[in-house]
């Protein structure tokens, strides 16, 4: 068993209706189910969480929530709690650029989402990056620091094989990817840093895992980087085609 099983997930966004999400969850359990050595995670709509749960029965695919809030009920409109997801996923993307920089989520409410998903035993995918002037200024380590620590806020410990996902907001959705040399050493950034907040142990066992403008064709140089243990897939893993050849090319790079 190696030190670190490599994750692919997909986050679906705000994208597919009933029908095709249907389709695409069955496409990738039939297509992935045999696949060993790495851990796929499917990131469907909120809506559409209890076919997919249902579609992916008895399958070792994962399943995933794209958003949280921290409370467990109450009259909070709108809104879809850590108990409500608990049951029905396994992972839950917190942090994500696009909550907050179009929803305003601040740091402090990342750290409040990641006990929620905590206490309910799933696994939380925390997602951090900088902003394209923060890496022009020099900034990057720093925003990553700023923001794990956040995160992290009051937490004793980081369960191990946690989920990280570097995220440049300048490379999600732009078709502009990071190099794998850059990936890597925002990665490795990463890595020191959960060492520093808790210990080499955690450090070593986390995933932490690239995203951004991440396809079929790019994916194998940034996977073979050491520090990178996976990737967060946006666009492409609308594809049920491309995430495959993703999924696959992962676990060729890993040697699973
Ligand atoms: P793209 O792969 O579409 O750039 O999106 C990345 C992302 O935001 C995944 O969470």
């Amino acid at each position: 068993m190696p030190l670190r099983t490599p994750v692919v997930a997909g986050n679906w966004k705000m994208h597919l209706g009933r029908a095709p999400a249907r389709d695409l969850v069955t496409a990738l359990r039939d297509a992935l189910g045999g696949l060993r050595g790495v851990e796929v995670v499917l990131c469907p709509p909120a809506p559409w969480l209890a076919d997919a749960h249902d579609l992916l029965a008895g399958s070792p695919l994962h399943l995933g929530a794209q958003h949280v809030y921290w409370e467990p009920h109450g009259a909070f409109t709108g809104e879809v709690s850590a108990a409500m997801l608990a049951g029905i996923v396994q992972y839950v993307i917190i942090g994500h650029s696009e909550r907050r920089h179009r929803f305003g989520e601040r740091d402090e409410d990342t750290a409040r989402k990641l006990r929620a998903v905590l206490e309910l035993g799933m696994q939380p995918m925390l997602a951090i990056g900088e902003l394209r002037e923060q890496r022009e200024a020099g900034e990057t380590v720093t925003v990553l620091r700023r923001q794990l620590l956040a995160a992290w806020e009051g937490l004793e410990r980081l369960p191990a094989r946690s989920i990280i996902a570097y995220e440049p907001v300048w490379a999600i959705g732009t078709g502009l990817t990071a190099t794998p040399a850059m990936a890597q050493d925002a990665c490795a950034h990463v890595r020191a840093i959960v060492e520093e907040r808790f210990d080499a142990a955690t450090a070593e066992t986390c995933r932490v895992l690239y995203g951004g403008s991440v396809t079929a064709d790019n994916v194998a140089t940034l996977a073979a980087e050491p520090d990178i243990d996976g990737v967060l897939v946006g666009g492409a893993s609308l594809d049920a085609a491309a995430f495959t050849a993703i999924c696959h090319a992962v676990a060729a790079a890993k040697g699973a």
